[in-house]
């Protein structure tokens, strides 16, 4: 698949100061759902803005749709779909209104834009509630019509900052269902940020992880759970010789630890290794008296690649340049 999204040593600086986004390189097949992970001020926002073509680029280029960021702002803007973190939608316009507002932005007019608005307002439940202000809604009735007021115009890209960010569980399945829908049925390429992991481990075909500006790890869930956490087969035998060793040589076992009779095997694919497991136990006449094997989280990946401590060094560190940055403007 042909790349839609290419980014080559992106590179975002606020006010001289704050190096948000550091000489990031990635690119997004078309028709890809892709994940951009990253703690609080890791750089996800800044990136989305200058691919949104709504920040400037302080270094590097970035294509979207086959048009340059920097050079073909317009086309890059008619291609995409944007539903940002922070809500944009007026509060003291109907949620209708806002659509209308948003079409008319967008070139779509008439009675096209009268079908596709009530379409778009009936798949996400808010058809009974539109003709009301914006301000009367609940914070799910806001994400939900933010959300559509991104796809207004069938965009090729959609980019999603935090869009199920307090919602509840019915209604974020509800969402990703419908994303996943347009993803499948129209070839959809989506760039997402969650904090919600297990979101981004069921959706995202591939996922990359930044902090402080920079893509740590990139690569599929399964890939990156395999090499950051990996399964973990925990066994009690009958008791009887030490087996160590013997589960030591078994291919792809990374780790054994034994405490007493039990056992935890450490390696990538739990059910590849299994029958060998199984077969050398029974050869050594001994007998499984428990067995069981858990697969890794992209939590576990994600803790062991930005790990806590890094967030509180970088909390304090952009404080204190917001507080220079402060300082200078009260001067
Ligand atoms: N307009 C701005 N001016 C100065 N610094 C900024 C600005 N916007 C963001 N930053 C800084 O850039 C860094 C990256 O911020 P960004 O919003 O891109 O992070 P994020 O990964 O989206 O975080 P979150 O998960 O909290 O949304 C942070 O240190 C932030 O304080
Ligand atoms: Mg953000």
């Amino acid at each position: 698949m042909a790349d839609i999204i290419q980014a080559e040593g992106l590179t975002k600086v606020y006010h001289g100061k704050v190096k948000a986004v550091d000489h990031i390189s990635f690119h997004v097949s078309e028709g890809e759902i892709f994940g951009f992970l990253g703690p609080n001020g890791a750089g996800k926002t800044t990136t989305i803005k200058m691919l949104n073509t709504l920040a400037s680029i302080t270094e590097g280029r970035a294509t979207v749709a086959g048009h340059d960021v920097a050079k073909e702002p317009g086309a890059v803007r008619k291609s995409i779909g944007v539903v940002p973190q922070e809500l944009t939608a007026d509060d003291e316009l109907s949620g209708t209104e806002n659509m209308m507002l948003m079409a008319r932005l967008h070139h779509v007019r008439g009675s096209a834009a009268t079908a596709k608005i009530g379409e778009l307002l009936r798949l996400v439940d808010l058809e009974d509630a539109s003709r009301r202000k914006v301000k009367t809604f609940s914070g799910g009735m806001r994400r939900r019509l933010q959300l559509v007021m991104g796809l207004l115009h069938e965009p090729k890209v959609l980019f999603l900052d935090e869009p199920t960010l307090g919602l509840d569980v019915q209604t974020r399945s509800k969402m990703w269902n419908y994303i996943k829908g347009l993803n499948k049925d129209r070839g959809l390429t989506v760039f997402m940020t969650t904090h919600y992991l297990d979101e981004a481990d069921s959706l995202c075909e591939r996922i990359a992880i930044v902090d402080h500006g920079t893509i740590k790890v990139s690569g599929s869930p399964a890939e990156l759970k395999a090499a950051h956490g990996g399964d973990v087969v925990t066994l009690k035998l009958s008791g009887g010789a030490d087996l160590t060793e013997f589960f030591s040589g078994i291919e792809g076992v990374s780790e054994v630890a034994r405490e007493g009779d039990v056992y935890r095997i450490k390696l990538p694919r739990a059910e590849r290794a299994l029958p060998a497991i199984v077969t050398g136990v029974v050869q050594k006449n001994l007998e499984i008296q428990e067995i069981s094997f858990s697969k890794p989280t992209l939590d576990q990946v994600f803790l062991d690649v930005v790990g806590r401590s890094m967030r509180d060094e970088e909390a304090s560190e952009s404080d204190s340049a917001w507080e220079n940055i402060r300082m200078e403007r009260a001067r």
